[in-house]
């Protein structure tokens, strides 16, 4: 079987409805919540129940379907209308990962073409969206693995498999084909502070899936970069701008740092829906900014000095200057800027 290493949905569309994994609950817990409205689709992306960037394009394509329904039940001669309202709190949900807009884009233009009975026409858009991720994630697995050379350990950061897309993942899926053919035989993953995403997600996947994974505190990477086993980082991405400029979950650019300063490469693992060539670098991304209690209390308990104010900016910018690798479905780009990605994306069409 091609793909053994990949055996979770978090995405699934099934009688009408949304499934989504609740992310929040795992790993103690795989309940999938089911979703008939696009205010419910919404409210899921902001709590995160479904996270990572593409997914959360996904979810929101599968949401515009529930809105279609809905509208077009409710009148099928100004539906069109009513769903902008539902468009707009779909694209206001989370600020940072541009596969949000990018899919309901996508999903617009449906709208524009759509006539009399457009919920299949919707429906047929969402599932486009989803198995053409799939697909370059498994393409991305194959360009980033060939990267990887001599066999050796990897870190990563975040949760970038299965969970945070279609399925397989970005870095999580370079990971998994790297450790398929031999040249991975370990693999570090930061524990992803405040919400855990590597301690409860991708050590998650990866335990399923038995691929040696050894859990570390954040702060313990440059550490660990410097004992010399680690032979790459690799990460993906929530935006990329037009020179290269990567946003990634908190903590990503000083991975990328103690990379650089202890010779060890940088790779970014991303579809070219995560690309945003309408702004010139990563100072114009948007960064989500989330709620003091992530950092005052762990497991619902107080964990922080009473009167203590909180910076929680949930990503970072890494200079594009940093990254020694971008891998996309479209191909790899060494060391990018403006210029390459202006190419790749001109191939990209
Ligand atoms: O806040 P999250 O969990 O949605 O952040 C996710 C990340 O930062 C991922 O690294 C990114 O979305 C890439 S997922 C393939």
């Amino acid at each position: 079987m091609p793909y053994a290493h990949d055996r979770v949905r978090a995405i699934v569309w099934h009688e009408d409805a949304l499934e989504l994994l609740d992310q929040r609950r795992l790993p103690g817990e795989t309940d999938y919540q089911r979703l008939t409205t696009a205010a419910e689709v919404a409210q899921a992306i902001r709590d995160m129940v479904v996270r990572g960037a593409p997914a959360i394009g996904i979810a929101a394509a599968y949401g515009v379907v529930l809105a279609a329904k809905a509208r077009h039940a409710e009148n099928p001669n100004c539906w069109r209308i009513l769903m902008v309202a539902d468009l707009a709190q779909l694209a206001a949900a989370r600020p940072t990962a541009v596969n949000l807009v990018w899919a309901l884009r996508r999903m617009e233009r449906v709208m524009a073409e759509a006539g009399g009975a457009p919920v299949e026409r919707f429906l047929a858009e969402a599932r486009a969206i989803h198995a053409e991720d799939l697909a370059a994630n498994r393409r991305m697995g194959e360009l980033g693995a060939a990267l990887l050379g001599e066999r050796g350990a990897v870190l990563t950061h975040c949760n970038t498999g299965s969970l945070a897309t279609g399925g397989y993942g970005t870095a999580l899926g370079v990971i998994r084909r790297g450790y398929e053919q031999g040249s991975i035989e370990r693999v570090y993953a930061d524990e992803t502070r405040p919400w855990l995403q590597g301690a409860r997600l991708t050590a998650w996947e990866l335990v399923q899936d038995e691929i040696p994974v050894t859990l570390l505190a954040d702060g313990a990477a440059a550490a660990l970069l410097r004992q010399g086993e680690v032979r790459w980082a690799i990460v993906g991405a929530d935006r990329v701008a037009a020179n290269g400029d990567v946003a990634n979950k908190i903590g990503t650019y000083h991975l990328a740092v103690a990379a650089r300063y202890h010779g060890v490469k940088f790779m970014v693992v991303a579809p070219t829906s995560t690309m945003d060539m309408s702004i010139a670098s990563g100072a114009e991304i948007p960064i989500e900014q989330r709620a003091a209690e992530e950092l005052l209390t762990l497991g619902g308990q107080p964990v922080a000095a009473v009167g203590a104010e909180v910076w929680n900016p949930s990503f970072d910018i890494t200079p594009a200057v940093l990254v020694d690798a971008l891998v996309t479905e479209r191909g790899v780009v060494l060391a990018p800027d403006a210029e390459k990605m202006a190419r790749l994306m001109a191939e990209a069409g």
